[in-house]
């Protein structure tokens, strides 16, 4: 390792450092401007030329290796004379008198005023152009501004692995280009806004969609972040929505949240900065006009001789059901013709307010939707929720409530919650949407070796992973910033084996694409193990060291010949083989699948034959070898690890043992009897009918929209005896309720959230929440006091040092470990732990150490296509929305890009049936019907179509297959038989819309 002097201080670099990585681990700032942290080095600003002892001119000191007994001055006479003429020159093109007198606006002017260089142009010279992407609604350039130091062209290519931008033409002509053409969609932008962050001088901006006081104190109604004047302050939060995690900087100007930063890209965090769109642009739905500020109580509560009694008369009167309202439910509004734009702008060129109207506007809530409830204290909801809530706890017994809790809070609300149902009313019917999502994972991973979590971490997929085996996972789209990490991964040489039976990018990237027919994964996976143990390529000392059964799975794949899985699969016999070599071969294999995978009803099969795969190869418990279920939401990992689920508390210790009881009892206070040894009830046995459950609470949840079939699940809500929801805003099934709790946004709170990789990180309170509407844990600390648990915590720090006490492998864990770095990555069983990036290295955590084979059979889908529903559906996410678009939707930018519901037709198919891109088709299942417009798109094979979860104007599971899973109790959302058929113009049984006229911009 070179020993080098820098500015009189003597330093040892590692191998291969350059003088620059010499000089920053002294803190010596040595000017740049080209070069960026991670970015490949391309040396052509010269800025940080520096001087060398012994050598005759300057050397880049981004660019040249720092050597054995070098001497460098930073700041020598000549190294300042060219950085003066570098920024000299660069100001030659550059808009100087725009320069605020004494002051700068970016990274570049600070550098003009630190070398004192004059802020004025004295050439004739022209300002730079590029292209402008002038009507994009999110990202625009302003190429006068632009200094040619081609990061953002470096950051697109390397970072995100994308390749929008390009340098064009030479000489003095040169400059950034977008595409072939200069529209971003047709070169594939993400509008990830990587170039925004790495961009030294606002060339590459984005927009602020919102009012804003500007510098000179003027408020406008959007602006350029480049004109952002200096916020109020920068406060570290985490994104919303996936389960990366990703940490994000929250501006906060005015009390109001304007900006998202991108955290510095060397500091710890498992985003490394980078955002997708949703995490960048999408959080402004926290100012959206639709926020509900004050509590609201259903018309017809009133008080009397000082209890809470409901009179029927007004809402009778007015023609509404005792739980209804003047709106048309979700069954009626799918009939209805869209007037949202009719086919997605994307594939001609970005748009804005312009030729769309304000998104703002476009989603907001109905105003007739509001009319059943009237205004109430927080005093008046309180006392009548809780009055309900022991009401019906006592007269018609405590398994007659249950608590949908949410994924999206963070852990100390929803531990809090569960605390309360268990320990205040004596239920275990709570639940959230794992059910819905991951269920299927961990009661095969809890089967086969007890753990419900990853094993490791994305980062060693990026680095380390040889093969990497990604199953029903859109992860690009889903997980975007997960998804660039994988792409980085095959840049560097991984192989990458993809199932799914959509092409989506990462399919069409794949050296292996497995595009296997829906739900016919067990059958895929099977003939995989079955050419491994053919070919001998198992890992038989993993098998004998550390696991139990095999011979019955050896004996279970037998006849899953990749013949035999190539007429149930479509898959080539020969690309199966091909794929099950190289995944034994690894030597590290990483493991990867998502909700593709585990919304079967053979979904706990699914994921057990993937994980015989994984035992019998040892493809766990190495550095590399990660086995990751990539989760969903920002904290359903944290939600499940907190006992928001029936069958165990905190840790995933069982209900049903009396010493774990007692261990909570005694922490909450109350006595054992109080709280069952039985499972509760899941999401999925709590709507039904014969279902016990006459009281709910639910908290950030809108199973309305969310559980399958749509109408059963309308229809239950309003049959119940009461209903309680705390939210943002009052969505599809907040409508429904007795009493709305306006609860707080992700920036308006403090509290940890776990991501897909069990790392517990902080976020932290950026601004208050608005109006009269209040912090979720306080909502909660209140009615647990009101129904009789003791509840004493004065914040979530004090939450979760009683997670703390009785969550073994987070017993470590503290707000103050956790704030301002990475998080830490559990079990950290104590409070010196640094965390576990892996696990199972030697042992998995069963009585004896080793985990369980499974045999499975495959079984098909619960309903497969025929004459009368010739098509298969599948459904998910797109890139631009998340879950039932109560946030996105409201999200300027978000709502932008992806307007309105589509449904994804092979080309062929659409040819067939005479219909083209943004004709409106009806999509028909057994269940019900949704009118929506056509996407045209290869992505889906023939006879398959796709529709995205997010539109309740055409909500696809009116569509879907409530058919369980029998160990999960997950519902069949990936598979069920429909028709397709073209809406015939002014079609006489289509009716127009009502609510939607309301809004503005249609
Ligand atoms: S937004 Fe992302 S994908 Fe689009 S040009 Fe910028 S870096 Fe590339
Ligand atoms: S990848 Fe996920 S966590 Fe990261 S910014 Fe996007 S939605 Fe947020
Ligand atoms: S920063 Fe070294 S040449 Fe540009």
């Amino acid at each position: 390792m070179p020993k080098l002097t820098i500015d009189g201080v003597t330093v040892t670099a590692p191998e291969g450092a350059t003088i620059l990585d010499a000089a920053r681990s002294l803190n010596v700032d040595v000017p740049t401007l080209c070069w960026y942290p991670t970015l490949p080095t391309v040396g052509n600003c010269r800025i940080c030329l520096v001087s060398v002892e012994g050598n005759p001119k300057l050397v880049a000191a981004c660019a040249t290796q720092a050597a054995e007994g070098m001497i460098v001055t930073t700041e020598s006479v000549a190294a300042v004379k060219n950085r003066q003429g570098v920024l000299s020159l660069l100001l030659e093109r550059y808009p100087a008198e725009d320069i605020p007198e004494g002051g700068y606006r970016n990274e570049f002017e600070q550098l003009v005023r630190r070398y004192d260089v004059p802020a004025t142009r004295r050439s004739g010279m022209p300002l730079r152009t590029g292209d402008e992407r002038d009507d994009d609604p999110i990202i625009q350039h302003d190429m006068s501004t632009c200094i040619l130091c081609t990061r953002c062209v470096r950051a697109c290519e390397d970072i995100q692995v994308v390749g929008v931008l390009d340098v064009g033409n030479r000489g003095d002509h040169t400059e950034i280009i977008v595409g072939a053409d200069g529209n971003p969609e047709h070169a594939g932008c993400t509008w990830c806004g990587e170039c925004v962050r790495v961009c030294p001088t606002g060339a590459i901006h984005d927009i602020i969609p919102m009012a804003v006081r500007a510098a000179n104190g003027q408020m406008v109604d959007h602006m350029r972040s480049k004109d952002l004047p200096p916020v109020d302050r920068n406060v570290r939060s985490v994104c919303p929505y996936c389960g990366v995690g990703c940490q994000i900087d929250l501006q906060v100007r005015d009390e109001k949240v304007v900006h998202v930063r991108s955290p510095w890209i060397e500091e710890n965090t498992p985003n490394n900065g980078s955002t997708c769109v949703k995490g960048r642009f999408g959080t402004d739905f926290v100012q959206h006009q639709d926020r509900l500020l004050k509590p609201l109580m259903r018309r017809g509560w009133s008080k009397r001789d000082g209890r809470w009694v409901f009179d029927a008369t007004e809402h009778a009167r007015r023609g509404w059901q005792r739980r209804g309202g003047p709106w048309d439910n979700v069954q009626e509004e799918a009939h209805e013709k869209k007037r949202r734009p009719k086919t997605n702008p994307l594939n001609t060129s970005p748009t804005g307010m312009d030729s769309l109207g304000d998104p703002r506007d476009r989603v907001a809530t109905p105003k007739d939707w509001y009319e059943p409830f009237r205004e109430a204290t927080w005093e008046e909801v309180m006392e009548l929720t809780a009055q309900e809530l022991v009401r019906l706890r006592d007269t018609r017994g405590p398994e007659s409530l249950a608590v949908f809790q949410s994924a999206k809070c963070s852990n100390e609300e929803n531990y809090l919650l569960q605390r309360m149902f268990r320990g205040g009313l004596g239920t275990n019917n709570v639940d959230h949407c794992t059910r819905l999502c991951h269920s299927s994972s961990v009661s095969a991973m809890q089967r086969a070796m007890n753990t419900s979590a990853a094993s490791g971490s994305m980062r060693e997929v990026e680095k380390e992973s040889d093969v990497i085996f990604i199953l029903g996972a859109n992860t690009t789209e889903s997980h975007p910033v997960f998804g660039a990490a994988i792409k980085r991964a095959v840049k560097r040489g991984a192989k990458l084996i993809v199932a799914d039976p959509r092409k989506i990018e990462l399919a069409a990237r794949a050296h292996i694409h497995l595009q296997s027919v829906p739900g016919t994964d067990v059958a895929l996976l099977n003939a995989m193990l079955n050419h491994i143990l053919a070919r001998g390529m198992e890992d038989k000392a993993f098998i004998a060291a550390r696991t139990h059964d095999f011979d019955k799975v050896r004996e279970a794949v037998k006849p899953y010949t990749p013949e035999r899985a190539e007429t149930i699969t479509s898959v080539p016999a020969d690309l199966i083989r091909q794929a099950a070599e190289w995944y034994a071969r690894g030597p590290r294999s990483a493991t990867l699948w998502a909700m593709g995978l585990t919304q079967h009803a053979t979904g706990t099969d699914i994921v057990a034959s993937l994980l015989n795969l994984l035992l019998a190869t040892g493809m766990i418990g190495r550095w590399g070898a990660a086995m990751i279920p990539i989760r969903g939401q920002n904290n359903v990992q944290g939600a499940s690890d907190v006992g928001a689920i029936p069958m165990v508390y905190t840790d995933y210790q069982p209900v049903t043992d009396p010493a774990i009881r007692h261990m909570f009892v005694s922490t909450w206070g109350v006595p054992d009897e109080r709280i069952p040894l039985q499972v509760g009830l899941k999401v999925t046995q709590i709507v039904q009918e014969t279902s016990p459950v006459r009281g709910m609470y639910i908290m950030g949840e809108n199973p309305i929209l969310s559980d399958p079939e749509v109408s059963h699940a309308e229809h239950w809500f309003r049959e119940l005896e009461f209903l309680a929801v705390q939210d943002l805003f009052l969505t599809e099934t907040a409508r429904y309720a007795d009493v709305v709790l306006p609860g707080a946004s992700f920036a308006e709170k403090t509290g940890t959230f776990v991501n897909t990789e069990r790392r517990i990180q902080l976020s932290k309170k950026a601004i208050d929440p608005p109006g009269n509407s209040r912090g979720d844990l306080e909502i909660i600390i209140d009615l647990s006091n009101r129904v009789g648990l003791p509840t004493p915590f004065k914040g979530s720090a004090e939450v979760m040092d009683e997670i703390a006490r009785v969550t073994p492998s987070w017993r470590g864990v503290s707000h103050a470990r956790l704030d301002g770095n990475g998080g830490l990555q559990y079990p950290v069983p104590h409070a010196e732990h640094p965390g576990t990036e892996f696990l199972f290295d030697d042992r998995f955590p069963t009585k004896d150490g080793k985990a369980t084979f499974v045999g499975v059979e495959f079984l098909p889908p619960a309903e497969l296509p025929d004459e009368e529903y010739p098509f298969m559906l599948n459904t998910g996410r797109q890139m631009y929305h998340w879950h039932t678009g109560t946030m996105t939707r409201r999200s300027f930018a978000l709502d932008a890009r992806e307007p309105g519901p589509i449904v994804e037709l092979n080309p062929a198919d659409a040819e067939e049936m005479g219909v083209g891109e943004g004709d409106e088709v009806v999509v028909s299942s057994r269940r019900g019907e949704i009118r929506i417009s056509v996407r045209l798109s290869k992505r889906v094979a023939r006879k398959q179509v796709f529709v995205p979860m997010h539109y309740r104007e055409a909500a696809v599971n009116l569509l879907t297959n409530p058919e369980l899973d029998p160990y999960a109790h997950i519902p069949e959302f990936k598979v069920c038989a429909v028709s397709v058929a073209k809406v015939r113009a002014q079609s006489s049984e289509v009716r127009e819309p009502r609510t939607l006229a309301t809004q503005a911009g249609d």
